[in-house]
């Protein structure tokens, strides 16, 4: 209820699910950077949200370090709900329904914003995605195409030390060659250079709802997103040192994107007819 609620932002019209939005695996409806209130336009793509238990820190810097500090930065965030966590607190006491639904969850008569925090951390860690094709072929359910067989081995040499297995992510922080990137990202959070256009590496999972990509949404196609790693990485001081072209054939491109389509939940994104 509090994550589709308005009520979150200043002036009742943005929700977290606003630009966290089911349908697309709880990412922004395909727009590179997501809009608060007042028609702001923020700095950043909305990440899809799944698996975030296993987080160790997160947006695309690291810039929070616990989930249950998570909602505290969207709701303060002048560009996005542009509220004060106080005001929040003291706008869902007014409501009778929270009032009866804290009570209810912790025994509680009046909201605070420990349980306020408790609460959308419960919900944000029960949205988990485990339940792709791929993870079917883990359990043992059913084989990969022949031609998914093939991505997944070109996976496993070109992109898994970073998008390490089973999240497809291993958490760190990299710099993957993008072009023209004026975000010094990490380095917004410790400062130092060696951090500069270094991201969070994000999951494959579900990579048909979440487009586009990267931290400012630039691609908005995986086919660009192979073009890049490819045939377009960008030498710079930090640039990964894993990283070179990896000049793919067409052949080989489709083999990953077919792999790549494994990693799609369709039921957790809410894409399964009933
Ligand atoms: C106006 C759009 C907007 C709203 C509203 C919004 N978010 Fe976000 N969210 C973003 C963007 C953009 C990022 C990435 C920010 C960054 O990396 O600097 C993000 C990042 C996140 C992440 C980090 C995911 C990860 O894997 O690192 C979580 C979790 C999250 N938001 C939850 C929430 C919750 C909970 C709310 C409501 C309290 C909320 N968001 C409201 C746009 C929004
Ligand atoms: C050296 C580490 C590294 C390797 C190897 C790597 N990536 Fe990435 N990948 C990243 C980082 C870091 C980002 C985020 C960069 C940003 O947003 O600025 C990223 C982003 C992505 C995204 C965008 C996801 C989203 O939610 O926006 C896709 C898709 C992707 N990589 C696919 C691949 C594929 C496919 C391979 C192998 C061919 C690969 N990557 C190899 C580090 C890596």
């Amino acid at each position: 209820m509090l994550f589709f609620d308005p009520v979150l932002s200043v002036d009742s019209t943005i929700s977290c699910g606003s630009c966290h939005n089911k349908l697309f695996a709880y990412s922004d409806r395909g727009s590179s950077l997501s809009t608060g209130i007042n028609q702001q336009i923020g700095i950043r793509n909305s990440p899809p949200i799944f698996n975030v238990l296993w987080n160790k820190s997160f947006m695309w810097d690291g810039g929070v370090n616990h989930l249950e500090f998570m909602p505290l930065a969207p709701i303060e965030n002048e560009l996005e709900m542009g509220e004060k966590i106080k005001h929040v607190i003291a706008k869902l006491n007014r409501i009778p329904e929270y009032r009866n639904q804290f009570k209810q969850a912790y025994g509680i008569d009046s909201i605070t914003d420990k349980y306020f925090l408790f609460a959308m951390a419960q919900f944000l860690g029960s949205l988990i995605s485990a339940n792709s094709a791929y993870d079917s072929v883990q359990l043992g359910l059913k084989p990969f195409s022949v031609t998914e067989q093939s991505g997944y081995d070109l996976y496993k040499q070109k992109c898994a030390t970073c998008h390490a297995e089973p999240l497809f992510t291993d958490y760190s922080f990299r710099n993957n060659g993008l072009a023209n990137t004026s975000d010094s990202g990490r380095m917004r959070i410790t400062l130092l250079p060696e951090d500069r256009n270094k991201f969070k590496v994000p999951s494959l999972r579900n990579l048909d709802y979440s487009f586009p990509y990267m931290h400012d949404g630039r691609f908005k196609t995986l086919p660009e997103v192979l073009d890049h790693y490819s045939e377009n990485i960008i030498s710079s001081p930090t640039l990964d040192p894993e990283l070179k072209p990896m000049y793919f054939s067409e052949t080989e491109k489709e083999q990953l994107l077919a792999f790549l389509k494994t990693l799609n939940d369709p039921g957790f994104a809410g894409r399964l007819n009933p």
